[in-house]
């Protein structure tokens, strides 16, 4: 775990994109060079021994994330994208989010049995994202060797809900309780 303090980057905002949520804005972390760089290598270090091939990411703010620590790593980088967006035959997987449900997509020669993935994304509330990817990647007979978030909201109980899927590491720079 890193002692830089990320917290303080991460500008929460009430009631957004609806009354009762407080949202978590990472572009004031983005923006900022040592907090992103930091960040990024962080992510990365951690799983700098797995043997990592692949990374997902799953969009939008995982993409910020996703791709970078897969050009870190040496590995490649996978988009999960929303429905529609991929052009060629793809896997896909419904999963619920904090607030409503949506669709992940990956494309259908994006990994191989001989893969080991990460999957990387800005934050893991549900854990409904993380489980859609974690979904697509068994499909592909791929290794899933971790996942690395800048956030985790304890609260919401994401290791909980992802453990009925894997018993792959999830490491976090950011808890919130
Ligand atoms: C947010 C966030 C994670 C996901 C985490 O994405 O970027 O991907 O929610 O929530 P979960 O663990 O409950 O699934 P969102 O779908 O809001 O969209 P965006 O990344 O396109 O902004
Ligand atoms: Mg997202």
């Amino acid at each position: 775990m890193s002692d830089f303090d990320y917290a303080h980057l991460i500008t929460s905002v009430p009631d957004y994109p609806k009354p009762g949520v407080v949202f978590k804005d990472i572009t004031t972390l983005t923006k900022d060079p040592e907090g992103f760089s930091r960040a990024i290598n962080d992510l990365a270090d951690h799983f700098a021994d797995a043997g990592v091939t692949k990374v997902i990411g799953a969009e939008a703010r995982g993409f910020m994330f996703a791709a970078p620590v897969a050009y870190r790593l040496g590995a490649g980088f996978v988009p999960a994208r929303k429905p529609g967006k991929l052009p060629r035959e793809t896997l896909s997987a419904s999963y619920d989010l904090e607030y409503g449900t949506d669709c992940l997509e990956i494309h259908a020669d994006a990994l191989t049995p001989d893969d080991t993935v990460i999957l990387v994304d800005d934050l893991i509330a549900t854990g409904g994202t993380a489980i859609a990817q974690i979904k697509l990647l068994k499909e592909f007979g791929a290794k899933l060797a971790g996942m690395a978030f800048l956030m985790e909201l304890d609260f919401l109980n994401p290791r909980e809900h992802v453990s009925r899927y894997t018993d792959a590491e999830i490491y976090s720079l950011v808890h919130v309780s």
